[in-house]
């Protein structure tokens, strides 16, 4: 007998970050660097013109960018005869350097950089329409050395396309973080701010490097005590910290704060008392942080309260915010992801995708100057994929932005590679046809479609104290968030080769393994949880991770995909469903009103169809289900392998934690594979004509087994187990066994087990009897019972078997964790190895 790789296994470190023992930093991200030899190609002299914070913050950019990157450090200062990289705004460039053909004009945010040989000496100038265009200049040399060179005719001149580039945090002041994976806050503690705010201030320089200028860091199910006096003087702080970076600091309020912290009797918007509340609120605000950005609002919303309750609209909750900000030069983002969230599932015209449409368009033109709708995506709640939000072209006299989550609630919880930028360039791109003109939903909310002055990109970040997201790989959706709120048209593919370059460095080979990788992991996820506009087909009501079909049919939340025995779909037709399809502008309107016309991948997200419904690509629906779950958990297993080749060519540490998720990952995609799957066999009764599902050669059930101290349980949701049984251990020790039959040869064998919350279990596997690998089941996933949330693959590789042998499994409870399992699979040791 021949052990053991140890694959599939998610353990602390994974789960803690291999950086959580260190001081959190920026260079923990894209801003590591170190990658060249020689000497830089630029002067290595930086100085300021202008004597302001962020000119300040700029030099020193550009210093730690080049010592990062070359090792050695330029001369901050310094005698200005000498060769230089200056940076200044537009005006004082112009007053220090008359012959320079500057451009005549920059935006405040724009800059410029171009080489001069001003009296013979060598000058690299970066100008900025004001001190953060300088600052984003500043970044952008240090990106442009780091990805792609710099040689002195070259020159940059970029302005952002939106204005509003915000990232918003889910945080509760006591320190947890809504929808967050990377551990807990960096701002709040124990309903405090924290003391120690290091790692706000490097997370401005994260943000600054990619051009986002404000953090709203509050959850949107707002706790009202922030906006007492005690905790505005210590959100000042965190202003304090972010403004070196010109990263601007937002909150989220609750529209109930005049009643539950000013005592008023009401929070009606149009009460006066009300009003002056909140306009004095705001001054307060505006003393204490002058460059103050605004608030969020979340409001008439999964159990928020908000101006309906007194028969008002969300126009005027905003105004009333709007109002009193205004004066300071603040803005409301108000969030269009109002829904009722106790629908009727069985009336076929109800519809939760049609809320925010039905709710706000009719207001369009009503809201203030400073308001901007903030509106997610697609009309449900980021899932796998989601038509965009028909609502972008309802608002043409209203400003717009579009809200995304970096963080990935439906997509892996970083857990799982997810590069999303593929996603959010598809919606970017989408010509809605608003008036029957081209209007992409960059172009919109970058104001050009409709002629707005305000809107943008705002991302629900998630970052935590546990290395920012948590997953290296998953910082490239932070990123590409930023690249893309800056520029729109940018591709998912250069963002990524930038992203990998600066993380990783520039071997060719691993540039082009992580830059594929990444493009083809949001597919891959599609793939193996739920495709063809079927959303993610998660637990909608729990831990939104895991598999659990039915979790969405037959509740008030609206996720429906009405699966049954014929068919499977929402009808969301005009002719014959809920009318959602009519939100659209007639073109696309059109396109998804009909079955024959909608792209296969949102067909039932836009329509009920039979099984055997014929899609674009040639298969029946249920074909296809099939075939891609299948290729999804193969793309998933081909990530693991891929990565397996990048040893030795990157850091260490980081090339072991990137390897253990990518496992866990492969494993996970098989239980969400055989999930879906075996679900969809048993509800439809139609086989798949590859013969794969339902058939899992080399598998061992747990229940077969001759069991000692375990007994057999029904996992729910069943399809979460194979055949909806596992075994739990009721005893302290127990054990299952099979008797193997079965060609001589090398075997792996996969135990399929559940990791619970509440104690940590341990696993042996022996081989008549001889132990082949022992475990401790301590990675931390969601849920204390077991199911597909927390269902977990180790696999023991190149063990050597005969007919005859005993297998056996022993598991050893703890606490809560009862050391529960699904089966054994033994297969072939693949030719490769
Ligand atoms: C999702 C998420 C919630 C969040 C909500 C929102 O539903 O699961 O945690 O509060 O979105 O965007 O407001």
């Amino acid at each position: 007998m021949n052990t053991t790789i140890q694959a599939g296994f998610l353990g602390m470190a994974v789960l803690v970050g291999g950086f959580a023992a260190s001081a959190q930093t920026a260079d923990q991200a894209w801003l590591r660097h170190g990658y060249f030899h020689g000497l830089p190609p630029v002067p290595m002299q930086v100085r300021a013109l202008g004597h302001e914070q962020i000119e300040d913050t700029a030099v020193h950019v550009l210093a730690k960018g080049i010592k990062n990157l070359w090792g050695s450090s330029p001369v901050i200062g310094g005698k200005s005869t000498a060769e230089a990289i200056v940076v200044g705004t537009l005006d004082q460039m112009r007053s220090a350097y008359h012959a320079v053909d500057f451009p005549p004009k920059l935006s405040p945010e724009a800059f410029w950089i171009a080489e001069s040989d001003t009296g013979g000496k060598r000058l690299l100038l970066i100008a900025g329409g004001s001190e953060r265009g300088v600052l984003y200049g500043a970044f952008a040399l240090v990106r442009k050395l780091s990805v792609s060179g710099w040689k002195p005719t070259t020159k940059i001149s970029e302005n952002p396309a939106m204005p509003i580039r915000w990232v918003d945090e889910w945080d509760n002041p006591d320190g947890s973080i809504e929808r967050g994976y990377a551990g807990r806050s960096i701002f709040f503690e124990g309903g405090n701010v924290r003391q120690d705010l290091a790692p706000v201030g490097e997370y401005g320089r994260l943000l600054a490097s990619v051009g986002i200028n404000g953090v709203n860091v509050n959850n949107v199910n707002a706790d009202a005590r922030l906006l007492d006096s005690e905790h505005l003087k210590q959100l000042a702080r965190v202003a304090d910290a972010l403004r070196p970076w010109g990263v601007r600091l937002a909150v989220s309020v609750k529209i109930t704060s005049p009643q539950e912290i000013g005592g008023l009797a009401t929070f009606d918007p149009l009460d006066p008392a009300v009003r002056a509340w909140w306009t004095a609120k705001t001054v307060e605000i505006y003393k204490l942080i002058p460059d103050f950005d605004g608030f969020t609002v979340k409001a008439d919303s999964e159990g928020q309260p908000g101006p309906a309750s007194y028969g008002r609209t969300p126009a005027d909750a905003a105004n009333l915010l709007a109002a009193a900000l205004e004066p300071h030069g603040g803005v409301v983002l108000y969030r269009a992801f109002v829904y009722n969230h106790h629908l009727d599932w069985r009336d076929p015209k109800a519809d939760r995708a049609r809320a925010a449409y039905d709710i706000f368009q009719p207001l369009d033109g009503k809201f203030a100057a400073n308001v901007i709708v903030q509106i997610k995506e697609g009309p449900i709640d980021f899932q796998a994929r989601e038509p965009v939000s028909p609502l972008f072209a309802g608002l043409e006299k209203t400003n717009t932005a579009m809200e995304l989550q970096v963080t990935q609630e439906y997509t892996g919880q970083q857990r799982h590679l997810v590069y999303l930028a593929p996603m959010w360039k598809l919606v970017l791109d989408f010509d809605l046809r608003g008036g029957g003109q081209s209007t992409p939903v960059k172009e919109i909310l970058e104001g050009k479609a409709f002629h707005r002055s305000l809107g943008g990109m705002v991302a629900v970040a998630g970052v935590g104290q546990d290395a920012w997201l948590g997953s290296p790989l998953a910082l490239a959706n932070l990123y590409a968030f930023g690249r893309l709120a800056w520029n729109p048209d940018l591709t998912p593919e250069e963002i990524a080769d930038e992203w990998t370059r600066q993380t990783f460095g520039s071997d060719p080979e691993v540039v082009q393994t992580v830059v594929k990788m990444l493009m083809q992991s949001w597919p891959a996820y599609e793939n193996y949880t739920g495709p063809l506009g079927l959303q993610t087909l998660t637990d909608i009501t729990g831990s939104h991770y895991g598999p659990n079909i039915e979790a969405s049919e037959r509740n008030g939340w609206g996720q429906w995909h009405r699966a049954d025995k014929d068919g499977v779909g929402m009808d969301r037709s005009v002719a014959t469903g809920t009318g959602y399809a009519g939100q659209y502008p007639p073109e696309v309107a059109k396109m998804f009103e009909s079955a024959a016309t909608t792209p296969d991948e949102l067909l039932l997200f836009f329509h009920h169809v039979p099984y055997t419904y014929k899609l674009h690509s040639g298969k029946t629906v249920i074909q296809s289900l099939y075939d891609s779950h299948y290729e999804g958990a193969e793309q998933a297993a081909q990530f693991a392998h891929e990565w397996a080749r990048l040893e030795g060519k990157i850091d260490q540490p980081l090339y072991e934690q990137v390897r253990d998720r990518l496992r866990y990952q492969a494993g996970h995609a098989i239980v969400w594979r055989d999930a879906i799957v075996q679900y969809f066999l048993k509800l439809s009764g139609i086989p798949d004509e590859k013969g794969r599902a339902g058939h899992y050669p080399g598998r061992l059930e747990a229940e077969d087994a001759q069991l000692t101290g375990y007994k057999v349980i029904d996992v729910k949701p069943w399809e979460d187990a194979s055949g909806g049984k596992a075994v739990n251990c009721e005893e302290k020790i127990c054990t299952a066994e099979w008797t193997w039959s079965g060609q001589p040869g090398r075997y792996n064998i996969a135990v399929q087990y559940f990791d619970l919350q509440g104690g940590v279990a341990h696993f042996t596997l022996t081989v008549n009897g001889q132990p082949a690998a022992t475990w401790a089941a301590d990675a931390i996933l969601p849920s204390r019972r077991p199911h597909g949330d927390n269902s977990i693959r180790r696999i023991i590789q190149n063990l050597e078997l005969k007919s005859g042998d005993f297998l056996r499994v022993e598991g050893v409870a703890d606490g809560a964790d009862p050391a529960a399992f699904d089966y054994i699979e033994v297969t072939p040791v693949p030719s490769h190895f």
